[in-house]
């Protein structure tokens, strides 16, 4: 047996397996921070796809520290009713069902909160909220510090109340307790600031407030290294984690990284260039000395990865945030012996949920539309020919293979299609691109469609025969864009030479006016010319680049669309 799939205790708590999801932030709340169907919908996917527990993304205690618009709501009890449907439902897939309780402090804005925000001292923060903007928060008085510690404990004790099994105190992240955790933030001089002792008071006198007014099991979620100067340093962070396990925490969830960090503050969810399992040895330091389990968190996606985490003893569970976006079944997968559909740490979910877009996910069409695609309408009883195995084609006979006799036919010798150049190119998204990324998300949606009995010719032109189409029912066109202008496969076979990190070339290939002209209009779908080869009677459909030149995420979500929505 997987040791990821053996049951674990947190507190009183035993959970089915080793697999949580940590908070994330996905905007589906309503304007107010009412749980919406929407939100049902995506925590239910997560919950029935077999993970141990489902923590539901952060909310804030009070109203002034509410940090994006449609956060969930817990200040009040008349959000009560939402958040008890959505512990019935994530508890009905057999996963228990967590809430991170965190507080915006200096990091939110009063567009946004509806006052003046409040820290620990007055000091200008850049807030990313949508757009982009300094403020200056009022530092916390002692009424205020006592009235934020009362309302984390009424939090929780709500939480309770509308069925949670666990609650998670958000003290990372540059949030108001680990502002209050970080030198630079935290100027005071009163015994809430100077020493590590008194910079940690907060955030203890939080948790024991919550220890104290509930009976599930609390779990502190800390950054134990920030990343910048006079941020909090490893030794420090560390330090706290185990005083909040003597404090009573019943689980340490062990991340790292501040929105002040440096490169920036993508370190705290590490994209496709950091290494896979960035912080587990963070975990496993904490865990020598701690008493109660430790979750660790991270790129730890592959499956090999995750299970060395816990068989090494470096972590009691292993929390999957964008993996789970990226597919919901991952566990379910792991216990059928079936590949996953691999994220790639592109982060573009966070970067464009942070722009004030709703949750979603270049690899997972489905993934913050849940209910758009509750009710699949697969196709049934058909041969199918998917022609092209890029990411849109595989993704398209991955999702119809079940119910379908299906053949990919792709001109090249192996798999991938654009994405075999993808991460030769300076950036993907808004990250620094990384080949490996890809190669091994093409390699395990190829494994996932072999694994569902997906036949495959390569190195087979369609266009020089025809023939090879003639006995399918259904045609799909996944045959991607072609460069324009005559420039023919020479982009490709640049990018193969490495001119992706040639300076000067970088530069240029790293300009967003130039990455969408190549984009959008130096390439053009090659759709229709494929069109022509299908019979009268043949069912046609165009997906992905091959309808219009674009990007993965539209592409990939064209052949969602088309192999789920359509019938
Ligand atoms: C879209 C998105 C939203 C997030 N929102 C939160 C949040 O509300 N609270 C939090 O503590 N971390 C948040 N995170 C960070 C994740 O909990 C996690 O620490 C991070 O994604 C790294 O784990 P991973 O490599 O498994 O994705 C968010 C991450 C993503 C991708
Ligand atoms: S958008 Fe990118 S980083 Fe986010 S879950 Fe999907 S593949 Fe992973």
């Amino acid at each position: 047996m997987n040791i990821l799939l053996t049951p674990a205790r947190i507190g009183s708590v035993e959970i089915r397996n080793r697999i949580v999801m940590p908070p994330m932030t996905t905007r589906t709340a309503d304007e107010e921070g009412k749980v919406t169907d929407e939100t049902v919908a995506y925590y239910m996917a997560r919950g029935l796809g077999g993970g141990g527990m489902v923590p539901c993304e952060m909310a804030s205690p009070s109203r002034e520290g509410r940090h994006r618009r449609r956060e969930l709501g817990i200040y009040d009890d008349r959000f009560l009713p939402g958040l008890s449907s959505l512990t019935d439902e994530i508890r009905r897939g057999g996963a228990r069902a967590s809430l991170q309780l965190g507080h915006g402090g200096g990091h939110t804005r009063r567009d946004i909160c509806g006052e003046t925000p409040i820290a620990p001292s007055a000091i200008p923060h850049p807030v990313f909220e949508v757009t982009n903007e300094t403020i200056i928060p009022d530092a916390m008085t002692h009424e205020r510090i006592d009235a934020t510690i009362a309302a984390f404990a009424a939090a929780a004790v709500r939480a309770e109340t509308a069925g949670f099994d666990c609650v998670e105190i958000h003290a990372a992240h540059g949030y108001l307790i680990s502002q209050f955790l970080t030198p630079f933030e935290n100027r005071r001089t009163d015994e809430y600031g100077g020493s590590l002792e008194n910079r940690a008071r907060f955030g203890l006198a939080v948790l024991r407030a919550v220890k104290a007014a509930v009976v599930i099991p609390v779990i502190f979620r800390i950054s134990v290294d920030d990343y910048f100067p006079r941020g909090l340093p490893y030794a420090e962070g560390r330090r706290v984690a185990i005083w909040a396990a003597q404090a009573g925490a019943d689980a340490l969830h062990i991340a790292a990284g501040h929105y002040r960090s440096l490169p920036s503050a993508a370190r705290m969810i590490p994209p496709m260039a950091y290494p896979d399992a960035t912080f587990l040895d963070y975990a496993a330091e904490v865990k020598k000395e701690a008493e109660v389990p430790v979750i660790a968190v991270g790129r730890l996606g592959d499956p090999d990865t995750a299970a060395a985490a816990v068989e090494s003893g470096k972590a009691d569970f292993v929390a999957l945030g964008r993996t789970l976006i990226a597919d919901p079944d991952w566990v379910e997968k792991l216990r059928r012996g079936e590949p996953a559909r691999r994220c790639l740490a592109c982060n573009t979910c966070v970067n464009e949920m942070r722009g004030g877009a709703q949750l979603r996910c270049v690899v997972n069409g489905a993934a913050g539309q849940e209910l758009r695609f509750a009710a699949p309408k697969r196709p049934k009883g058909e041969r199918i020919a998917v022609v092209g195995a890029g990411p849109a084609g595989l993704t398209y006979a991955s999702l119809v293979a079940d119910g379908n006799e299906v053949t990919v036919i792709e001109r090249a010798d192996r798999p991938g299609g654009a994405f075999r150049y993808a991460g030769k190119a300076p950036l993907f998204q808004e990250v620094v691109a990384d080949q490996r990324s890809f190669d091994l998300y093409i390699r395990n949606l190829y494994a996932a469609c072999l694994h569902r009995n997906v036949a495959f010719m390569f190195s087979a032109d369609v266009m020089r025969s025809p023939h090879l189409l003639a006995s399918y029912d259904r045609i799909v066109i996944a045959t991607g864009a072609k460069y324009r202008f005559g420039l023919g496969d020479l982009p490709g076979m640049v990018l193969d030479l490495g001119a992706g990190r040639w300076p000067g070339f970088k530069q240029v290939l790293s300009m967003s006016a130039f990455r969408e002209w190549l984009y959008y209009k130096a390439r053009k779908g090659t759709g229709e010319a494929f069109r022509r080869l299908a019979g009268p009677d043949q069912k046609v459909v165009v997906i992905g680049d091959a309808v219009a030149a674009g990007k993965s995420r539209t592409a990939i979500a064209g052949a969602f669309e088309a192999a789920l929505l359509v019938g």
